[in-house]
């Protein structure tokens, strides 16, 4: 098949979803959470490639994810990995840690092939356990996660494709993301919740030395949870990491790269409300965000 015909191909695309044929031309890189999480992971992305392009989508009318079943999250992620690509973006990254451990495989398997074999999606979790190994000196290192995420086990299974030494000790903390969804994260109500899941934590397995925070949310809870842990605990959050990893990508494959445009803009797209999601997101990342809204139904 020539290339023409693989554009011919893919123009007369319809999806399971019923969204038609993508735009072959360059566009933003798209960054995608169920909420607010996934502004943590923009944060840092933007801080090391400030010149490119950004469209962030919070799914806020359907968040939590972490509690929802595998089929739901995979089908809630695929409807915006698609509206997404309908919108312009060749490069999706999944800055959600729910929505990378239970749909990202079947993404790039299953359905990219189809929908169109030359768009990414990325997650989050392999290019967190590739650093945390450097991180651990003891070799135990605690996972604070959503319920899924701690459910699909995808951390340790991972790591240990890595390191069979490391020993991973999991705490699912399923109240987080709403107190950080209605921002009441930083008040005392919140305090109970993070005291409670890092003391559980900690009592599992006191020999930990490293905490992933395997949930793109909690860094926004990071001053609580370090106000609860012994002295000399390191909190690892995937900020960085992530971003240090598509940057990397973005290296080893020039002809993405030339897919994604650079004016330095960004835009925000919640499914929920735009004055709820613009005061929010303007706190959390402290800029004036102006959000639009759009319908997945
Ligand atoms: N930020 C998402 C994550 O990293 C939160 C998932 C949720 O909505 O529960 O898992």
């Amino acid at each position: 098949m020539t290339k023409q015909d693989k554009i011919q191909d893919r123009s007369n695309f319809k999806s399971p979803l019923g969204v038609e044929g993508f735009s072959e031309l360059p566009g933003p890189i798209g960054i995608f959470d169920s909420g607010y999480g996934g502004l943590t992971i923009l944060d840092k992305i933007r801080t090391q490639l400030p010149a490119y392009d950004y469209l962030y989508l919070g799914d806020n009318a359907r968040t939590p994810y972490g509690t929802r079943s595998f089929d739901v999250v995979y089908k809630y992620t695929l409807e915006c990995v698609i509206r997404m690509f309908g919108m312009g973006c060749q490069l999706v990254v999944l800055a959600c840690n729910t929505a990378s451990a239970k749909a990202l495989r079947t993404i790039q398997q299953r359905d990219l092939p189809g929908l169109d074999p030359n768009r990414r999606v990325l997650g989050v979790i392999r290019p967190t356990v590739e650093a945390i190994g450097a991180l651990t000196h003891s070799n135990h290192v605690g996972l604070l996660a959503t319920t899924g995420t701690v459910q699909s086990d995808s951390y340790p299974l991972e790591i240990h494709k890595i390191n069979n030494d490391v020993i991973v000790t999991s705490e699912a903390c399923p109240m987080w993301v709403p107190l950080i969804e209605n921002n009441e994260h930083l008040s005392s109500g919140a305090d109970y919740f993070v005291w409670k899941n890092v003391k559980n934590l900690m009592d599992t397995d006191p020999l930990i030395d490293t905490i992933m925070l395997g949930c793109t949310h909690f860094p926004m809870l990071a001053d609580k949870i370090k106000s609860y842990l012994p002295e000399g605990i390191a909190i690892v959050s995937q900020g960085d990491i992530v971003a240090n990893s598509l940057v990397d990508y973005l290296n080893r494959h020039p002809e993405m790269d030339a897919l994604c445009t650079k004016m330095g803009t960004t835009r925000y797209f919640t499914t929920e409300s735009v004055a709820k999601f613009s005061a929010s997101a303007s706190i959390f990342l402290n800029e004036d965000i102006q959000a639009e809204h759009i319908d997945l139904g």
